[in-house]
């Protein structure tokens, strides 16, 4: 058997509109909004190069050039700052820029997220890759796109992080993913990804698509040239992801860690909470305020 690459790479879709944040986001990228003091696109891109990503390539549009200029060294803003003896608050940052190569490439109309992932097609060529929304924070122990890894070069397939929910209601508000179990340990093998089902048709594993965090082979590339446009006349990357799975091995790894979508205002407030609670200090400071309004 060939060797396995290895997964050095990884895209993150940036390209969205971002309307349900407007007026917040007509000048600036909706992943930039802020957890605490970073942008909510640091914390995937620390998970990915935290996982051994040394190439991360964004597909972005002409309104998300702050993500561009954030993940660039500032050479005269940097003297500044030690100049004034704060460089101690951009140093981890300017550290993590320096573990990592990015690309940009764009997309010219928000087709779906299927289609911005096709649009970093000829950066990523033959090699797996991992692959990411830009609007997603998962809290882990380890990092999830490691987890993912890990699991990939086990199984030689793709493979989608998935969590177990229990509650049925909130299975309808998902993605679901239909599964057998394999052998190892919290792995499943796909058999098929199904939007938002009705109570009664939900996945009986009670697996869902927890934040869009996925391994693919260079096989998904013909998947997604395929796909038709789908839910809101856009290209989506779980109907490609669906597609093969019907066809070829494909995995879902239930994946230790707390996901944060940060996409709507009310997921946005509860992943800053979840963060500002770490902070002994913010937490202090917080909790007769959060009294006050509770
Ligand atoms: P969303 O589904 O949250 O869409 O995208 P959106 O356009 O960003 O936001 P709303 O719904 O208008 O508020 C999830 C991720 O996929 C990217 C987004 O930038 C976000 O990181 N995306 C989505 C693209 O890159 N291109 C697209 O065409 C759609």
């Amino acid at each position: 058997m060939p060797k396995m690459k290895k997964v050095r790479k990884g895209v993150i879709v940036v390209a969205g509109l971002g309307t349900r944040f407007l007026p917040a986001t007509k000048a600036m990228p909706k992943e930039m909004l802020p957890v605490l003091d970073k942008p909510v696109v640091q914390y995937i891109v620390e998970e990915m190069v935290a996982s051994g990503i040394k190439e991360i390539i964004f597909v972005t549009s002409s309104q998300k050039r702050a993500i561009e200029d954030h993940f660039d060294r500032d050479r005269d803003f940097e003297v500044f700052l030690k100049e004034r003896g704060k460089f101690d608050r951009i140093k981890p940052l300017v550290d993590l820029t320096s573990d990592v190569q990015f690309f940009y490439t764009r997309q010219s109309e928000p087709l779906g997220n299927g289609h911005a992932l096709l649009c970093a097609k000829d950066f990523i060529g033959d090699e797996p890759f991992a692959f990411s929304d830009g609007d997603s924070i998962i809290d882990a122990k380890v990092p999830v796109v490691k987890q993912l890894v890990k699991m990939f070069y086990s199984k030689k397939a793709p493979i989608i992080g998935v969590q177990r929910v229990e509650d049925k209601e909130f299975m309808t508000t998902k993605g679901n993913v239909f599964v057998e179990k394999a052998k190892e340990d919290r792995c499943y093998k796909v058999k098929k990804f199904v939007e938002k089902p009705s109570v009664k048709n939900v996945s009986p594993h009670g697996l869902i698509i927890g934040g869009m965090r996925y391994i693919f082979t260079k096989e998904i590339w013909g998947y997604l040239e395929k796909q038709k446009k789908g839910r809101g006349g856009e290209v989506w990357v779980a109907d490609a992801a669906n597609a093969m799975a019907k066809k070829k091995p494909f995995y879902a790894y239930e994946y230790k860690g707390e996901y944060f979508d940060t996409g709507n205002k009310t997921a946005l407030l509860k992943a800053t909470l979840h963060f500002a609670m770490k902070d002994e200090q913010i937490k202090k400071d917080i909790k007769p305020v959060l009294e006050m309004y509770c």
